[in-house]
C-alpha cells in the first residue's frame, strides 16, 4: 500500500482521474471498477474535461460499478445508475452495453449477484478498481463486520449511511433503501490494482484507522492493507491524522511512477 498526498482535493481527484487516464490509453479494453459518492464527483469532472479537451477514448472500455440500491428504478435520481449516467456515461463515448452496475430490482437478488460475478469474471477480472470510504470505514456499501472474503451480495446499510445518502431521497433517511447489492471485500481484493480516494477533514479519522490502524472486518478498508498494489490518494485535510506522513511525502518524491505527476502539483 502506498499513501499520496496531494494538497487540495481537486489534486487529488485530478491525480486519480489522470491515473485512469493513463491506463485507458496503455489499454483502451480497460475493465474499470467505479464507485459514486461527493468525492467521486470532482474524479468525473475530470475525466469528461480530458474526454472532450484531448479525445480520451471510452469506446472500448467496459465498466463495473460497487453497488446499486435494492428496489428504485435505474431511472430513479438516487440510484446509481442515474449518479453514473449524469456524471460520466452520458458526457463521454462509452457504450451503455459496456457499463455494468447491479441490478437492484432484479427479482431473484442472490442470482443476479451471482451473474455480477460472473460477469466480470467473463471480462477478465478488473484491471482498476477506484474506491471512496464511507465514515464507518465501508468500501462499496461493505458496512462494519463485511467478512473480509465477502462476495457481491445483499447487505443492510446501517442507519448512519441512510442519513449520509438521504440528499437525493428528499433528505429523509426514512426514503432511503435499507438494502443494497455490492461488491464483496473479497470481491473488491481480486481488482489487479485498488485506488482509494479520500478528500476532507471529516475523512481523516476513518482514514488513518483503516491505513494505519490493524487490519479488521469492523473498517472494511482497513483489508485494502492485504492487496498487492493499492494506491490511497488523499489531500492535506484527509491526511492529517496519518502519522507516516514525511515517509509518504518522500515516497511521492522517489518513487518512479509518480515523476509525471510531481510536475503538476502546486507545491
Ligand atoms: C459508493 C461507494 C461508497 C462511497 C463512500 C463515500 O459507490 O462506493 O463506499 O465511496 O460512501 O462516499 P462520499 O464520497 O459521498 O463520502
Amino acid at each position: 500500500m502506498e499513501v499520496i498526498i496531494q494538497k487540495t482535493a481537486n489534486e487529488a481527484s485530478r491525480l486519480v482521474a489522470s491515473l485512469i487516464t493513463r491506463e485507458l490509453k496503455i489499454k483502451p479494453s480497460l475493465v474499470l471498477g467505479l464507485a459514486t459518492g461527493r468525492t467521486m464527483e470532482q474524479v468525473y469532472a475530470h475525466l469528461v474535461k480530458t474526454h472532450k479537451e484531448q479525445a480520451l477514448n471510452f469506446s472500448r472500455c467496459r465498466t463495473f460499478n460497487l453497488d446499486e440500491y435494492v428496489g428504485i428504478p435505474a431511472d430513479h435520481p438516487g440510484s446509481y445508475r442515474h449518479y453514473m449516467d449524469t456524471c460520466l456515461f452520458s458526457h463521454v463515448n462509452i457504450a451503455k452495453r459496456n457499463t455494468h452496475l447491479p441490478d437492484g430490482t432484479a427479482r431473484n437478488l442472490a442470482v443476479e449477484c451471482r451473474k455480477y460475478e460472473r460477469l466480470i469474471n467473463q471480462c477478465g477480472g478488473i484491471d482498476f478498481q477506484l474506491l471512496g470510504i464511507g465514515h464507518d470505514g465501508h468500501i462499496g456499501f461493505n458496512e462494519p463486520l463485511s467478512a473480509l472474503r465477502s462476495r457481491t451480495r445483499e447487505k443492510a446499510l446501517t442507519r448512519d449511511t441512510l442519513k449520509r445518502n438521504a440528499e437525493m431521497f428528499g433528505n429523509n433517511p426514512d426514503n432511503v433503501p435499507r438494502r443494497a447489492i455490492t461488491m464483496g471485500v473479497g470481491t473488491i481484493l481480486e481488482s489487479k490494482r485498488c485506488v482509494l480516494l479520500a478528500t476532507g477533514k471529516n475523512k481523516a479519522l476513518i482514514l488513518s484507522k483503516a491505513v494505519e490502524g490493524p487490519i479488521t472486518s469492523m473498517i472494511s478498508a482497513s483489508a485494502l492493507q492485504l492487496h498487492p498494489h493499492c494506491t490511497i490518494v488523499v489531500d492535506e485535510a484527509a491526511a492529517s491524522k496519518l502519522r507516516g506522513v514525511d515517509y509518504y511525502r518522500w515516497l511521492f518524491v522517489n518513487e518512479p511512477e509518480w515523476q509525471e505527476f510531481r510536475a503538476r502539483q502546486s507545491f
